[in-house]
């Protein structure tokens, strides 16, 4: 059976090894302890699971989703609202908001939508696996751009050789970032609009952890940038702040133009979110803020548990306040690999190595915090343990 040259481009997905390596020991009747993937352990809030529930019951919502690939008006309408208090940003409901099943599935659009066969399409490395994919599914050409500590994991845009940047017609970024953790600056989002304006750039923002941040980190939408919704659209989702991966329901917002193209690939892909689906995420945004500074909360003491432990062991650094992700360095002499195996094959918990998210991660790993305490807390004791 044939199937496309295209598919062959594209590497296997990183959790899905992981995920194999995992399921082969725990065969094996290892009790392994997984930090490697960000998936919140801790159920969608109550009173969002009420509201599926009586959605559900209706049965005008079994039918082909309202407004399908644009996403209910009511819908769009909590969004521009909850753009408003969260970010101080005004979205016309009408036209700047889309109803997305996923930030995922966003950012694949985002390429049908505005990229033409051998376009370059700007990436980071680090960064996340989804978009190298999105890009060579779309025949695009990535051109991953490195993100360094010493820039605070933001890319410089000088760089980008000359002949990259005149055939570049889109950018993905995302900040806060996975898998370092970094966070952007509102001076950066303007150096990005600049660019981006310059050289006529379609810009992807990817801000599905805007709302998981830690200490003093300020919450940021690109779309605060003067400017910002001439040159991109903004993803985010309910994944992460609701604890509603499973679900599937997220937003794109920002550039109307964009937009349109982006719901011309869903309207001939797909027909939008199932209304109940819809209705819970207006409940979630309209009514379960709250809850997102519980998270923050349960991730900011296991994060304070997990830097402690790596002091312990000899890894000390200064982590940046974004994600629910640690991206510490590895111990001197060794690398990400080495060290991923070594801490498996000693103690059984399984962390990312950083390579995965590209070159520039070599000599790093990425932790996730999205794990229930007392295991995080074994993970940890036997981690001090085999390396202190
Ligand atoms: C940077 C980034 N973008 C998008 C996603 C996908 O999120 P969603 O569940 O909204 O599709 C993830 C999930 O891990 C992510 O890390």
């Amino acid at each position: 059976m044939q199937t496309a040259e295209r598919l062959t481009k594209i590497p296997p997905y990183l959790f899905m090894e992981l995920r194999k390596k995992i399921a082969k020991a725990k065969a094996d009747g290892v009790d392994v302890i997984s930090l490697a993937i960000g998936d919140p352990v801790e159920p969608t809030p109550d009173s969002i699971i009420d509201a599926l529930c009586v959605s559900a019951r209706v049965p005008e919502n079994h039918r082909y989703p309202t407004d399908e690939e644009k996403g209910m008006f009511a819908f769009r309408q909590e969004v521009s609202h909850w753009y408003g208090e969260r970010y101080g940003v005004t979205l016309d409901p009408a036209n700047e908001i889309l109803g997305l099943i996923g930030s995922k599935e966003g950012c694949h659009h985002f390429i049908l939508g505005c990229v033409n066969p051998g376009d370059v399409v700007l990436m980071t490395d680090p960064g996340y696996p989804a978009y190298r994919s999105s890009i060579l599914m779309g025949d695009g050409e990535p051109y991953n751009m490195p993100i360094l500590a010493k820039n605070n994991y933001l890319p410089v845009f000088e760089d980008v050789p000359l002949q990259i940047v005149k055939r570049a017609r889109a950018m993905f970024l995302n900040y806060p970032n996975n898998p370092t953790g970094a966070c952007a600056t509102r001076e950066f989002f303007d150096r990005v609009v600049a660019f981006a304006k310059t050289n006529n750039i379609a810009v992807c923002y990817d801000n599905p952890y805007s709302e998981i941040l830690f200490d003093d980190q300020e919450r940021l939408s690109f779309l605060m940038a003067k400017g910002a919704k001439d040159v991109g659209v903004e993803l985010n989702s309910l994944s992460k702040p609701y604890n509603m991966t499973g679900w599937r329901i997220g937003m794109a917002v920002g550039n109307p133009e964009l937009l349109a193209a982006m719901s011309k690939v869903k309207e001939n892909t797909d027909s939008g979110i199932f209304n109940a689906i819809q209705f819970a995420g207006i409940h979630a945004l309209k009514n379960e803020t709250a809850s997102i500074g519980n998270m923050i909360s349960i991730y900011a003491r296991r994060r304070a548990l997990v830097l402690k432990t790596l002091a312990a062991i000899g890894i000390k650094f200064d982590p940046p306040k974004g994600t629910f992700y640690l991206w510490a360095p590895v111990p001197a002499g060794m690398t990400s690999i080495e060290f991923t195996n070594r801490l498996f094959e000693k103690t059984a918990v399984v962390v990312a190595s950083g390579n995965a998210y590209g070159q520039y991660g070599e000599g790093y790993i990425r932790i996730s915090l999205t794990v229930p305490d007392k295991r995080l807390e074994e993970a940890m004791t036997r981690i001090k343990k085999e390396f202190a």
